[in-house]
């Protein structure tokens, strides 16, 4: 089951960032690419651009979601909608922020998979990619997308047991920092925003994640990529040694 075995995709999120990336690289792969995000007119630039369908939504109409998944007959899933609402301290968190990130980021994720995996199994041909983040893996300051994205990689190896036995694979990326819209939206603040935006590394790119995403999807049935961490060359947890190597 490597890419060109699949026909149907539904990529979630799709309306900028790694999302985007991955509708224009599994469109010119020539698949059936269902793109789903709330802004409109990003999603028809998109499907100008690359030819794949739009499903204008927002990931927590629950009712809407099931209504639009449950026609697909999707064999690859990439759960990838998500933001940071909240991110930084939960002491000073907002109540809506805090439900807005663990809604989108977790209830949501599992609701899309709740829609797709029935067929997936039913078929036993499927591939769902799980767009976690280190945040999820290491501690980073930010509690509540950190708890979100720990639920999303514990989901994503349970899954794994609930499909072994079946041709249907789980898989979960776990990005360090993307040079996307992510921040935009998680952070208000000008300032703050300017101040976490600005780190001076070279950051991972759409693309990057992107190429992780489609190399899981290429592998033969027999490999399951369980899981991949990316992190920018630059980005470390535990402390940087800025030691010159020879010193
Ligand atoms: N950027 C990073 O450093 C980083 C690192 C690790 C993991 N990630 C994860 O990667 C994923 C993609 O993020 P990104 O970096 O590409 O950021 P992005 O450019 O802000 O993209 C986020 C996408 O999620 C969609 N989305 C958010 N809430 C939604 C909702 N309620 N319903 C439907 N779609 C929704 C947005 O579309 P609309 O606003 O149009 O709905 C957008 O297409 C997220 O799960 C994020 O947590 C990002």
């Amino acid at each position: 089951m490597a890419l060109d075995d699949y026909t149907c995709v539904l990529v979630t999120g799709a309306s900028s960032g790694i999302g985007a990336a991955v509708v224009r690289s599994l469109c010119a792969r020539g698949l059936t690419v269902h793109a789903m995000a709330r802004r409109q007119q990003r999603l028809d630039a998109l499907a100008e651009e690359t030819g794949c369908v739009t499903h204008v939504l927002d990931v927590r109409d629950t009712a809407q979601l099931f209504q639009v998944i449950s026609g697909l007959d999707a064999d690859i899933v990439v759960n990838n909608a998500g933001l940071g609402r909240g991110f930084g301290n939960l002491h000073e968190a907002t109540l809506e922020d805090i439900d807005t990130t663990i809604d989108t980021n977790v209830r949501a994720a599992i609701h899309v998979l709740r829609a797709s995996l029935p067929g997936m199994l039913s078929r036993n041909c499927g591939h769902v990619v799980n767009m976690s983040s280190v945040a999820g893996l290491h501690p980073l300051t930010s509690p509540i997308y950190g708890a979100s994205k720990a639920a999303v990689h514990r989901l994503s190896q349970n899954l794994r047991l609930e499909c072994a036995g079946s041709r249907v694979r789980i898989t979960e990326i776990c990005p360090g920092r993307v040079s996307t819209e992510f921040f935009d939206v998680a952070v208000d603040d000008p300032d703050k925003r300017a101040a976490i935006k600005n780190t001076g590394i070279n950051e991972l790119t759409a693309e990057d994640i992107c190429d992780a995403v489609v190399y899981a999807l290429d592998t033969p049935w027999r490999v399951n990529v369980s899981l991949i961490e990316l992190q920018p060359t630059e980005q470390v947890f535990g402390g940087a040694n800025l030691a010159p190597a020879d010193g």
